[in-house]
């Protein structure tokens, strides 16, 4: 199965792929892990922390060819798991035109939804507990404008292929996983 889960920074798409890649059998693959991954790398490093760091988008054609380098290994044969890609629509369509040159199609696109306040009281206690650079309240804030003004219409994008189900993530860690595994169930 390939699959996208789409939802704002907090809303729990790693919490719940790191669940549903057991549960599935596939691979969890987040374009965030994958950039953060890249800062150790010298020339690269630089380059994607600038965006990164304070809440940008990195550039469609760099995050396309990260993911696309890790599409080809052998464990993303049966499927896999995208956690925070597509974020703009462009990224969208290029991972349909990567898909349909090899006659493959997405499943499904999950949808977390979670409201803005519960976002950021998450998000900045994530912040005591992780040391991720981008987890301050200004950072938090900024990520989140981007994710309302460039990544909804991905929302969109794929509501219109109906591809789109849209899952309650306010719910608890276990609820949520459950009603992500029901609405699988319902794809044909
Ligand atoms: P990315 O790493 O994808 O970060 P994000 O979208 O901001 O989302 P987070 O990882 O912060 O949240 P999450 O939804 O995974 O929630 P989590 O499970 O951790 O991207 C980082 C950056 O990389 C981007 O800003 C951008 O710069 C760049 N980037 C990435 N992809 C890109 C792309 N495609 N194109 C361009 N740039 C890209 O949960 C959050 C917290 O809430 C945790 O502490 C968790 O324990 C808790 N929690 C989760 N679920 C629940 C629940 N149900 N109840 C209570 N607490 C919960
Ligand atoms: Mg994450």
């Amino acid at each position: 199965m390939r699959i996208v889960l789409i939802g704002p920074p907090g809303a729990g798409k790693g919490t719940q792929c790191r669940r549903l890649s057991a549960q599935l059998d596939v691979p969890h693959l987040s374009t965030g892990e994958m950039l953060r991954a890249t800062k150790s790398n010298p020339e690269l490093g630089p380059i994607v922390s600038g965006f990164i760091d304070d809440g940008n988008l990195a550039p469609d054609e760099l995050v396309m060819r990260i993911l696309t380098d890790r599409l080809q290994e052998d464990d993303c044969a049966a499927g896999y798991l995208l956690d925070g890609f597509p974020r703009t629509v462009a990224q969208a369509q290029m991972l349909d035109e990567y898909l349909s040159a090899k006659e493959q199609h997405l499943d499904a696109v999950l949808e977390l939804d979670v409201d803005r306040e519960v976002l950021i009281r998450r998000l900045l206690d994530r912040a005591q507990k992780e040391n991720r650079a981008d987890d301050t309240e200004q950072t938090i804030h900024h990520r989140l404008r981007v994710f309302f003004d460039v990544t909804a219409p991905v929302l969109d994008y794929y509501r219109e292929k109906g591809l789109l189900r849209k899952v309650d993530g306010e719910q608890s860690l276990d609820q949520v996983f459950e009603s992500l595994v029901r609405a699988l169930g319902e794809i044909h």
